[in-house]
């Protein structure tokens, strides 16, 4: 093994964030991100092997209905997000595995 490679701890998500101000002109993605690691710390889900990785992006190239909110490895992409739908996702998608369809517009084609 080529030890100059970086390492990677397991993690069972990844979530990306847009918090450009195309989606949403206010720039609201900027608290989802900043709210989203308390909620992970909430419900114990910032570290081993379960952990939920988080990124902030300046643009998804979606550009409305935002903010932006994008789950993998699902795939799924959710519009609109508020304070309250960030919660449901962590607690509904990430920790139950329930995908919340209501508010999901697009999905990766597997
Ligand atoms: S600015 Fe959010 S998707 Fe482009």
């Amino acid at each position: 093994m080529n030890s100059t490679l970086p390492t990677m701890d397991p993690y069972r998500h990844h979530v990306v964030v847009c918090t450009g101000s195309y989606c949403s002109a206010d720039r609201r993605g900027r608290a989802l991100y900043s709210q989203l690691a308390g909620l992970l710390q909430r419900e114990d889900m910032l570290f081993g092997p379960d952990r939920v990785k988080r990124s902030e992006v300046p643009c998804l190239g979606v550009c409305e209905g935002g903010p932006i909110v994008v789950v993998y490895p699902e795939g799924v992409w959710y519009s609109g997000v508020t304070p309250a739908l960030l919660e449901r996702i962590v607690v509904e998608h990430l920790r139950d595995g329930r995908v919340i369809e209501a508010s999901v517009f697009h999905r990766l084609q597997s």
